[in-house]
């Protein structure tokens, strides 16, 4: 079977199991996925609630966060811990006014100029606000892709990691709408954090079943393939 079936399956998949209802997926307007994108990076999602409408609050747009003091964001986001997260959300809120006119960049290449916006990050914005043909691969999806293809690759590498990187591009079909990149941006997501859980994935309620080498070959917990750098 194609590895471009898994694209429909999870699409569909994420639209009747995945995640839904939850602040920032009501929303296209890039301020608010990205402070949502940040403060889920290291933190669940009942704990993001809470900070999150707090911060939308205080600070309902990038120019009233960008002209806070930084003592006030800290504030704000004390208890969520990782504080160069909070640093470099209002240096990014700030170069999003001074380089961009308090308007976010519209591409993924140009998000991942800002402060604290990585690859993965600017993918997921400009793929959930902008529809763009972009795909993501953060720590969860680097574990779903390498069992998906049973890409043997050692990600310690950073060649592998481009390689990886250039096999997620190419799971996309020529021309998806915005409503399926949002759709599997957020199944990538949510696979990696329910069903393909590192120790013990349910391969049998899976969107990729029939289509996952690794989970065929009974090798799951061979991927990622990653040695200590
Ligand atoms: N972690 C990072 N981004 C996320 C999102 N959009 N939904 C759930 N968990 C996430």
């Amino acid at each position: 079977a194609s590895p471009l079936l898994f694209f429909p399956r999870l699409v569909q998949w994420q639209r009747s199991h995945g995640r839904s209802g939850l602040p920032w997926q009501g929303t296209r307007d890039p301020y608010r996925v990205w402070l949502s994108e940040i403060m889920l990076q290291q933190t669940q999602v009942t704990t993001v609630l809470g900070y999150y409408s707090r911060f939308l609050e205080r600070f309902p747009d990038v120019r009233a966060l960008a002209a806070a003091p930084q003592e006030a964001v800290l504030a704000l986001w004390s208890g969520l811990g990782y504080y160069s997260r909070a640093r470099n959300l209002h240096r990014c809120a700030q170069a999003v006014v001074e380089q961009w006119g308090g308007a976010f960049p519209a591409s993924a290449e140009q998000l991942q100029t800002l402060p604290g916006i990585g690859r993965s990050t600017a993918a997921a914005i400009a793929a959930f606000c902008f529809g763009e043909r972009i795909s993501i691969l953060d720590g969860n999806v680097k574990r779903v892709l390498s069992r998906l293809l049973a890409f043997d690759g050692d990600l310690a590498s950073l060649a592998q990691e481009r390689r990886l990187w250039a096999l997620a591009q190419d799971l996309l079909p020529a021309a998806p709408s915005h409503d399926e990149m949002v759709a599997w941006t957020q199944g990538l997501m949510d696979l990696g954090s329910s069903l393909c859980s590192r120790s013990k994935p349910d391969c049998s309620a899976c969107p990729g079943a029939g289509l996952c080498l690794a989970s065929a070959q009974g090798r799951t917990a061979e991927f990622p393939v990653r040695t200590r750098k």
